[in-house]
């Protein structure tokens, strides 16, 4: 069988073609940040603007790169939510219309499946069960996947998202946006024990996050620092520094007590937060510690993309999951309301 997917919830207009015996085919991806970058945020508005001018070109060169022809397409799958409603409409509306016109299933895709289900392209896939941490800018969620598509929350966030923790220090401190790889990189260049923010959650019991508390502490301390006349670019890595291991001591520590608790030996990581380096080493040095594979998707398939959802759709669509007409888009869709896949998700 052989899909086509689509991928438009947010600021990435995506398209792959994945096959189930030969694997990802092609995946294109257009990035709008350029777009959004002066407003220092997504416009959801512009963003679903922009799919409406992206999406059938990029299609059309998976499509070529693929060398598909359309009556070699078995399904459509689209992201289907959650996201930004307007974007979502922009993917569904083509899915659902090419799947109409080629006269083949549509399959309404999950975002977050996509993100747990990506490191399934890779060589070396995860086994089930094991736990994911899936940490975007949306979304922050310890996950137990007892089989592909049997996700309970475990834990998640109260208020921010870790994606937007970094984005919105970043903010704070001036640099442009998507601001996580840009604080990264600073963070990099900082020495992280000379400011010391909040690490919420850590001390309580359970597996909940909170980082709405950190976006405050790094006002402050920037408003203290210009203040003062000091926040030169070494103060800037400093307080990057600083962020970052708030949030990275924050992730793990509640990943390690998930661990502890399902007893699972393998972990996921999944989402754009995923890509970033100092988790990447922490996770691996812990797990490491108590004998627990960890797996990721590659870096390109941890951020926004159509070949995750190509996995998670091929998996629907071979558990019977399809559409005809019905063009389905939702901001908000919990994972939990997925039904299990009868087929393993890679097979
Ligand atoms: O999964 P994703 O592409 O989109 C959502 O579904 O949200 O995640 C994007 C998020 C953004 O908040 C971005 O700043 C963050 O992932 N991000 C990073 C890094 N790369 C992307 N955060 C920290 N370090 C990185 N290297
Ligand atoms: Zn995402």
């Amino acid at each position: 069988m052989r899909i086509l997917a689509l991928e438009s919830s947010c600021d990435e207009s995506a398209v792959a073609v994945y096959d189930d015996s030969a694997g990802l085919l092609a995946h294109e991806i257009y990035s709008q940040i350029d777009l959004h970058r002066v407003y220092g945020g997504v416009v959801p508005e512009l963003a679903s603007r922009d799919h409406v001018r992206r999406l059938l070109p990029l299609v059309r060169t998976a499509l070529a790169d693929a060398k598909t022809r359309p009556d070699q397409i078995d399904g459509v799958a689209y992201t289907a939510g959650p996201g930004l409603i307007g974007a979502l409409l922009t993917g569904a509306a083509l899915g659902g219309s090419l799947a109409y016109a080629w006269g083949v299933a549509a399959v309404a895709a999950h975002h977050l499946e996509g993100h747990l289900l990506a490191p399934l392209l890779e060589p070396v896939p995860p086994p089930f069960p094991h736990l994911a941490l899936l940490v975007s800018g949306g979304h922050t969620m310890l996950i137990d996947v007892a089989a592909p598509g049997q996700y309970v929350v475990l834990g998640e966030t109260r208020d921010d998202a870790a994606g937007e923790a970094f984005d919105k220090s970043a903010k704070l401190l001036g640099l442009p946006y998507p601001g996580g790889p840009e604080l990264a990189r600073l963070a990099a260049l900082g020495n992280a024990a000379r400011f010391t923010f909040p690490r919420p959650m850590v001390d309580r019991a359970g597996l909940e996050f909170s980082f709405s508390g950190l976006k405050t502490a790094v006002s402050l301390a920037v408003r203290d620092q210009t203040a003062a006349g000091t926040l030169d670019e070494a103060t800037r890595n400093d307080i990057a520094a600083g962020v970052q291991a708030a949030i990275v001591d924050t992730l793990a520590v509640k990943t390690m007590r998930a661990l502890e608790e399902t007893g699972y030996g393998a972990l996921v990581v999944g989402g754009g937060v995923g890509a970033n380096r100092l988790l990447r080493e922490r996770l691996a040095k812990e797990a490491a510690r108590r004998g627990t594979k960890v797996f990721y998707p590659r870096i390109e398939f941890c951020t926004d993309n159509a070949a995750m959802i190509a996995v998670a759709g091929m998996a629907r669509l071979k558990s019977g999951v399809h559409e005809t007409a019905a063009i389905r888009a939702r901001a908000t869709w919990s994972l939990t309301e997925l039904g299990p896949l009868a087929v393993p998700a890679n097979s």
